[in-house]
């Protein structure tokens, strides 16, 4: 109820609002990287396996996107991530040296628990799941577990559990590189120290909400959008685009930079925002010459940009600040700006925020 609800109109917003706390809930008692944090056993499995594979819809598949980033990068383990209903029905070649993932914000999804069901049924023993239920059917069925502390997410559109969920698949991240001797205690103590400060870089990013409101307004007028990222954030430029769709009823859809000429870039006009996620990291001077491709056809960029990255606004370049460059962590952050995007867009066209037409929660039959 409205009581409930405190200063915001929408669960959405609050739970927006929440994630400085509920990241710090979830990182909580964290004090060293350790496989036991996911359960007993977790050293015997994480020794044994020597790949991933992850499975999940919606949102949770995006967290196990950029998760494959971070575990390839950092851990050296190679990921494959797979929607769980295209998994459980397609034949596949299983491993049994895989670490199965199942990522759930409910741990009841229908397609989540099959895809599991059939790894497993294939050979596939090693199971953990990222889950925020505890006592869910996800929980039960999986070996190993790291429970996400969201709270509970009522808003249909996935916000809170998403940055837990990336979290959690971090923590995964270094607690593999470490059973594979890639972690020194140096880059253990400088992670473990960037995940404390989490709360705090968030809750930098949620007060430019000002800003993103001075943009939403725009959008609200749009029938369609573009979101670009590179690397890492290219996942984080999905679950942009699908926050947006989800919500406000806008086609939004993303793609790597890297390919817009390879199609996108015929639907540029001066009719098209296009969302940039700009982190000041290696590969800024190739999204900025992408950028360049979008101004070219009169497109309208609005730049989520990194502090540093010598981005500046100009005619037809939007830019908005984020406070700090995060490093591996960055996706957080930038996230967190995109769903306020969102949810300021929709709130502008007058949608039912909390709960979208023609969608639920969590789906539980296929
Ligand atoms: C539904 C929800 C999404 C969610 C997806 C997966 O589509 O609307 O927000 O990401 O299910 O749900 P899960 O509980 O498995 O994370």
């Amino acid at each position: 109820g409205a009581a409930e609800l405190g200063p915001y109109r929408h669960y959405m917003q609050k739970e927006i609002f929440e994630q400085p706390r509920v990241i710090g809930d979830t990182l909580e008692g964290v004090t060293g990287i350790m496989p036991e944090l996911f359960g007993d056993g977790a050293y015997g499995v994480f020794k044994e396996i020597d790949r991933v594979l992850i499975l999940a819809c919606g949102t949770s598949y995006y967290a196990g996107l950029t998760a494959k980033y971070w575990i390839e990068s950092i851990a050296k383990v190679p990921v494959n991530v797979e929607i769980a209903s295209e998994y459980r029905y397609r034949d596949s070649v299983p491993h049994p040296q895989t670490l199965v993932v199942t990522i759930s914000q409910s741990g009841e999804t229908a397609d989540t628990l099959a895809a599991l069901k059939h790894a497993r049924s294939m050979g596939m023993p090693h199971t953990l799941t990222i889950c925020n239920v505890s006592t869910s059917a996800m929980v039960r069925e999986c070996k190993l577990n790291y429970i996400t502390r969201a709270g509970v997410e009522v808003g249909v559109a996935s916000t809170k559990a998403f940055t837990t969920q990336l979290a959690a698949l971090f923590l995964l991240t270094l607690t593999l590189a470490q059973v594979n001797g890639r972690l020194t205690e140096e880059a253990e103590a400088e992670h473990l120290k960037m995940m404390r400060h989490l709360p705090v870089a968030i809750s930098a990013v949620l007060a430019l909400e000002p800003q993103i409101i001075a943009w939403a307004e725009e959008f609200a007028r749009k029938e369609n959008a573009l979101f670009l990222g590179r690397g890492m954030h290219y996942p984080i430029a999905l679950e942009g685009a699908l926050k947006l769709k989800e919500i406000s009823y806008i086609h939004a859809e993303a793609y790597p930079a890297g390919e817009l000429k390879h199609g996108p870039l015929a639907l540029v006009t001066e009719e098209m925002p296009v969302v940039t996620i700009a982190p000041n990291d290696a590969l800024l001077e190739k999204l900025k010459s992408n950028m360049q491709e979008v101004r070219a056809r009169g497109g309208q960029l609005y730049v989520f940009a990194d502090v540093d990255s010598r981005i500046t606004s100009g005619d037809g370049v939007h830019v908005i600040r984020l406070p700090e460059h995060y490093g591996d962590l960055s996706p957080i952050l930038h996230v967190a700006a995109l769903q306020l995007l969102a949810y300021h867009t929709a709130l502008a066209r007058g949608t039912d925020v909390d709960k979208p037409r023609n969608l639920a929660k969590s789906v539980t039959v296929e």
